[in-house]
């Protein structure tokens, strides 16, 4: 069996890549990746010292070298977690989402069709079905709630899913969507709310919580993600959609004091900034399908994941540093001085 998983180099394809070579010891993994500011070589270090692991540094929007990759290794299971990922980059420059979520997607989809493959796989996020209220605890995201999105990120991965049904439909594309909710955990990028509160609280950085902080996101641990990936590919039905979610919802200024809790940081840390523009307000997975359909359920408790996950930043500097040391600086001065 021969799987190619694309943004292989970013946070949750990194973690998938792992979790497959260990569980899956005799298939062969693929990852195209074009090293984006979020893409790490470093990441897949380990990785690489595996003979049955392969890295191609390419980007799913050129469909030549893409079509190469499949002419010579044909893959049986692709799966996309390629994108642009950063909603406030969206905001800032919407064209480059729009180019690889949706362009790349069909690019790999029509590299399926060309080739041949038993199963097309897109990692979508839960974002394409908006925010819920924060008055209605009693609503969630079903895979039957419309599309109906706030930023040009999650506009892209909402045309980039209807783009995949229809090659399931018109073409006969073995294809199935996920779309789960906020994923932390190892090698998530400092640009992100948990790694960059994690970060600059242990080099004693002003924290900037966003409006008032009473956002509320559904946090997973992004091996239990993982593990509902490799399920749906193995076991799901195709043409279907899955919502992955682990019912753990957070307002963020609750993560971002216990974060200072954990590292002994003081609260006079965090900075209430300018507020996201268009800022979803709630999400919040019902994961009733996949848990019913596929036996899936979430192993990692909250309290214990984001111990783990503290632990492996504070571990891990050799890591971090260099992202923020690079190009990061010029993003963070510009996203965040003066708001
Ligand atoms: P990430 O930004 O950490 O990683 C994205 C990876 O894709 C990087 O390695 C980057 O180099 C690569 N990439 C970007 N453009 C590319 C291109 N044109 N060609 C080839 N490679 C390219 O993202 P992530 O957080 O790991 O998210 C992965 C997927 O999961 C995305 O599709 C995202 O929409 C989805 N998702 C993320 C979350 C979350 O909480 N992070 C939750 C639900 C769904
Ligand atoms: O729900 C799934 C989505 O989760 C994925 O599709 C996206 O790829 C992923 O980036 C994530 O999107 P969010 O916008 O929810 O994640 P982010 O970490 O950017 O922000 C989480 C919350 O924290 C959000 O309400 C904004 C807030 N925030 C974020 C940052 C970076 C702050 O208050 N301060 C910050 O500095």
């Amino acid at each position: 069996m021969t799987v190619l998983i694309t943004g292989g180099a970013g946070f949750i394809g990194s973690n998938f890549i792992y979790y497959f070579l260990k569980k899956y010891p005799d298939y062969k993994i693929l990852c195209v990746d074009s090293l984006t500011y979020a893409g790490n070589l470093s990441t897949l270090e380990q990785a690489m010292k595996n003979k049955n692991f392969r890295f191609f540094k390419t980007d799913i929007c050129d469909r030549s070298e893409i079509y190469k990759i499949f002419e010579n290794e044909k893959p049986d299971i692709v799966v996309n977690f390629a994108a642009e990922s950063h909603v406030d980059r969206s905001i800032e420059n919407p064209e480059i989402f729009l180019k690889t979520n949706i362009f790349g997607t069909q690019v790999m989809m029509d590299a399926c069709r060309k080739y041949g493959i038993t199963r097309y796989h897109q990692v979508s996020t839960d974002e394409v079905y908006g925010d819920l209220p924060i008055d209605r605890p009693d609503l969630f995201f079903t895979e039957e709630t419309p599309i109906h999105t706030s930023s040009p990120y999650s506009s892209s991965k909402a045309a980039a899913d209807l783009l995949v049904q229809s090659y399931h439909r018109t073409y006969g594309l073995p294809a199935t969507i996920s779309r789960c909710s906020n994923n932390y955990g190892p090698y998530h990028f400092p640009e992100k709310l948990i790694p960059l509160m994690i970060i600059n609280a242990l080099n004693n950085k002003p924290l900037p919580v966003y409006g008032k902080g009473l956002n509320i996101r559904d946090w997973l641990y992004v091996e239990d993600h993982c593990k509902a990936i490799d399920l749906i590919i193995h076991k799901g039905k195709s043409g279907e959609v899955y919502n992955i979610g682990g019912h753990n919802e957070m307002k963020n200024i609750d993560i971002v004091k216990l974060i200072c809790k954990y590292l002994g940081k003081p609260e006079s840390l965090i900075t209430f900034v300018a507020d996201r523009k268009g800022h979803d307000m709630r999400y919040a997975i019902d994961p009733t399908k996949i848990r019913n359909q596929l036996g899936w359920i979430p192993e990692t408790k909250f309290s214990d994941g984001i111990k783990k996950t503290i632990e492996w930043y504070i571990n891990n500097e050799k890591w971090w540093y260099p992202i923020i040391s690079g190009e990061y600086k010029n993003y963070y001065e510009k996203m965040y001085s003066n708001r």
